[in-house]
């Protein structure tokens, strides 16, 4: 374990420690993402809730803008596959089918991007942890060929939480494991109470996070994958600070990545 760093949500490397109360972060990383200011954690939080709240406008109008193109296209894919027939159906139909499932991912993009930056109202109320991962493991459909091991201690308490949020967190995580995944290997789900807090893990065997990739995969649009948006991670970080909670990664490549997430416990 000696010399293992974790990384937390905003990027900061840290040594591993057992035993840590969950920590405000005091790096904020911006539009130069890597040259980090050291600030106040408050600073940092207020910072980032101003970035959101100008992005949440953009996205807003931009979204607006561009749902009615989008809609546009759809229908006029739609009428002219009613209107070709024949042997012209089936050359153009593949292409029409193409515009189609571009513009159901385009509408996709422009609703997670929604989600992220206009947050939604959160409500924390005691909360059982095994309903909130019994709920997001139906949302995140691994494949019946990744095996999931769930050990939730009987004793760990509530936690005072908005559920729907972190259902859509540990669903977001569990849904990177399968992917990082590709369909054969293992998902590890564990908790423990530290300090007041929940720490709740979600680990694969899968291929881990290269040291280059690591201080970036919270930052909104970054993904690696062909087909990924890049804000499952963004959303996750958003969802469990808004909950008074923190997340962190671990990942040594080629044997996996672990994420880690804080929760305070009700009644405190
Ligand atoms: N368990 C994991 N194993 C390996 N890499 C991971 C894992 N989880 C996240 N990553 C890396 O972090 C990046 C960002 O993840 P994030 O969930 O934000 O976006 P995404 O999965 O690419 O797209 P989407 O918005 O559809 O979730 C991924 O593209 C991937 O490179
Ligand atoms: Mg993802």
């Amino acid at each position: 374990m000696a010399g293992r760093k974790v990384i937390t949500s905003v990027g900061r490397t840290r040594p591993v420690r057992r035993h840590t109360k969950p920590r405000r972060h005091g790096v904020v990383h911006g539009a130069g993402e890597g040259q980090g200011r050291h600030l106040e954690p408050e600073h940092e939080q207020l910072l980032r809730r101003e970035r959101l709240a100008a992005l949440g406008e953009i996205a807003g109008s931009i979204a607006h803008e561009l749902r009615n193109p989008l809609g546009a296209i759809r229908n006029a894919t739609y009428f002219l596959n009613i209107a070709l027939s024949g042997e012209l159906k089936g050359r153009v139909g593949r292409h029409l089918q193409i515009i189609n499932d571009e513009v159901v991912r385009a509408d996709r993009i422009i609703a997670a991007l929604l989600d992220y930056a206009r947050g939604r109202p959160c409500n924390p109320c005691p909360a059982r942890l095994t309903e909130i991962l019994d709920d997001a493991l139906g949302m995140a459909h691994l494949p019946r060929t990744v095996r999931v091991q769930s050990s939730i201690p009987e004793h760990v308490p509530l936690v005072n939480v908005d559920d729907a949020q972190l259902t859509q967190v540990f669903a977001n995580l569990l849904a990177n494991a399968g992917q990082a995944l590709a369909g054969q290997g293992v998902v590890s789900i564990r908790a423990s109470l530290e300090n007041g807090y929940v720490r709740v893990s979600v680990a694969d065997n899968g291929p881990g996070i290269s040291p280059e990739h690591l201080p970036r995969i919270f930052e909104p649009l970054y993904s690696t994958k062909a087909f990924g948006v890049g804000l499952g991670l963004p959303v996750c970080r958003s969802f469990v600070e808004a909950n008074g909670g923190s997340i962190e990664v671990e990942s040594e490549p080629g044997k996996g990545a672990t994420f880690t997430v804080s929760l305070p416990v009700a009644g405190r």
